[in-house]
């Protein structure tokens, strides 16, 4: 099974990098499974219902969020919809909508969230130990979307996971990090995905945006750059008959408007 995992989408310049690189790219390389960091699709904060169906008629099979799935209040009952692959980080309380994997019966993708400089959430350490342990789990190879500021928590996760999951990969930053490996007991890692969105920005925002709240400590509205784009994923080849991964690689692109 050939699996991409895509970085943070920016906007509707990273969703319109998506739909022109991700139908090519899953002929070309043959994926099986194309999993998607869509929580910034919505305008850079969020997701809607108009925004999720755009990256699914692109070719996303199952779409990942992390700290901005709350930004649009009105696609929070949407999270509750089992037709909808939109996951939300699994170590956010029980009570919050949503859940935090998806069974798609040959595998299963979970949702984590980091707790350095990110916000507050449950331990996604203990979190992932709970689900290891149900049926959900059990058999089938698992990748994880482990959603978090700090590198070495997400270098941790991946020490933590190594020999348990399948995968997992880092998302969040918007760089993409060039540390794709197996780990020795044969999980694919990576630490940050990266993005698809604005090349000229920071972090795929405007930065006359950002260096204006940078220089004078003043909140002032992110908007979502512009320009030619980046296409940040990993390719990941787990074997057919012991679905053990078996490479881990970038596939980084460009996309011109
Ligand atoms: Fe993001
Ligand atoms: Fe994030």
């Amino acid at each position: 099974m050939r699996v991409l995992m895509v970085g943070d989408v920016i906007g509707r310049p990273g969703r319109q990098a998506v739909a022109a690189i991700l139908p090519r790219l899953r002929e070309e390389l043959r994926i099986d499974l194309a999993v998607v960091q869509g929580e910034n699709i919505a305008a850079g904060f969020g997701l809607t219902l108009d925004t999720v169906r755009e990256l699914l008629e692109s070719g996303a099979d199952v779409i990942t969020t992390g700290n901005h799935v709350w930004d649009r209040k009105e696609f929070m009952p949407h999270l509750n919809e089992t037709e909808l692959p939109v996951i939300r980080p699994m170590n956010y309380p029980s009570t919050a909508p949503g859940r935090g994997y998806v069974d798609l019966g040959h595998v299963v993708v979970v949702n984590l969230i980091g707790r350095v400089f990110i916000g507050e959430a449950d331990s996604p350490f203990a979190t992932i130990d709970r689900f290891l342990k149900t049926s959900a789990a059990v058999g089938r190879p698992i990748l994880v979307d482990f959603h978090a500021e700090a590198t070495s928590e997400k270098q941790a996760m991946g020490w933590y996971l190594d020999g348990k999951v399948a995968a997992v990969v880092g998302t969040h930053t918007h760089v993409a990090t060039a540390d794709p490996r197996i780990l020795p007991k044969g999980t694919a890692y990576v630490t940050d995905l990266g993005m698809v969105g604005p090349i000229d920005s920071v972090i795929g925002m405007e930065t006359e945006d950002a260096l204006y709240r940078f220089l004078n400590n003043i909140p002032r509205h992110l908007r979502v750059a512009g320009g030619r784009c980046r296409f940040n994923s990993v390719l990941i080849e787990l074997d057919d008959a012991t679905a053990a991964p078996r490479s881990i690689e970038r596939v980084d692109r460009e996309h011109s408007v």
